[in-house]
């Protein structure tokens, strides 16, 4: 498959998908607290989505035979992806899940408006949180920014993987190889698809009318993952905490254009 470069028309048809993204964190903001339920966080962004015309993207996604040594995957379940403390990224909601005060929780949200799909993720604090959680947090985010911050025609995608693998590990964090950004369109999941770590210099050439996500996940510990027997959930192989922040972005002739953002 090849990238495909976006016109000014399809930009703005993508930038409307991101801001109802956007208008749905505003909207679950005020839940996330403790005891709240995460089916219920669920339900709210679903409703939400819903009343704005788009519809969630997760959800029924991503089903797979069973092949060669692989087993089935079965499509995702929810219109959030929930990632509380040590899972990295595409928990389930649960009803037996309650938010609990010191947690993190990465809250995954995708939607599809008149054909065109918005992703972004936001890690956010369940009460008051310790110090490596809030150390975790910031540090997500500024990695996200920054590597937003390399994503101008010219650069190569290495540019944006290096300036976030050198924020985190000078930091005492750790980088996440295996989840990767990627191109966004009509699908979610277009190319090109690239490792949120370096070398700088090298990779694909930005170019303007490119559409992709940066999405940072850093642990606290060590890079390495494990993927739960539901195929979905993937957490920390050491148990250390991870955090998360998306948005999907435009390549311009000039700044950065983040589509995820109000
Ligand atoms: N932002 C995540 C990703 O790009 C969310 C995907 S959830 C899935 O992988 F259900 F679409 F897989
Ligand atoms: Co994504």
């Amino acid at each position: 498959m090849a990238v495909m470069l976006k016109s000014l028309q399809e930009i703005s048809r993508l930038r409307q998908a991101g801001r109802i993204v956007a208008e749905t964190y505003e909207a679950l903001r005020p839940y996330v607290v403790p005891g709240m339920n995460t089916v219920e966080l669920d339900k709210i962004a679903e409703d939400f989505i819903r009343s704005k015309g788009a519809t969630p993207v997760y959800k029924g996604y991503g089903a797979r035979p069973a092949r060669s040594g692989y087993p089935a995957i079965p499509a995702f379940p929810a219109t959030i992806c929930v990632a509380i403390n040590d899972v990295i990224c595409h928990g389930f909601p649960g009803a037996q899940q309650y938010l609990q005060e010191g947690d993190i929780i990465g809250i995954d949200v995708g939607v599809r408006y008149n054909g065109w799909v918005g992703d972004s993720c936001v890690t956010f604090a369940v009460g008051e949180v310790d110090s490596e959680a809030c150390a975790l947090l910031d540090a997500a985010k500024r990695c996200m920014e920054l590597g937003i911050e390399q994503a101008r025609s010219g650069n190569r995608l290495g540019d944006i993987g290096a300036a976030i693998q050198m924020y985190a590990e000078s930091h005492g964090f750790s980088t996440v190889r295996e989840l990767c950004g990627h191109g966004v369109g009509r699908s979610i999941h277009e190319d090109p698809t690239y490792s949120h770590v370096g070398p700088a210099k090298i990779g694909l050439k930005l170019r303007p009318g490119m559409v992709f996500t940066v999405e940072p996940m850093l642990n606290a510990g060590k890079p390495d993952i494990r993927v739960h027997a539901d195929q979905w959930t993937v957490s920390t192989a050491d148990g250390s905490r991870s955090a998360q922040f998306e948005h999907t972005i435009a390549i311009t002739d000039g700044e950065p254009e983040i589509l995820t953002q109000l």
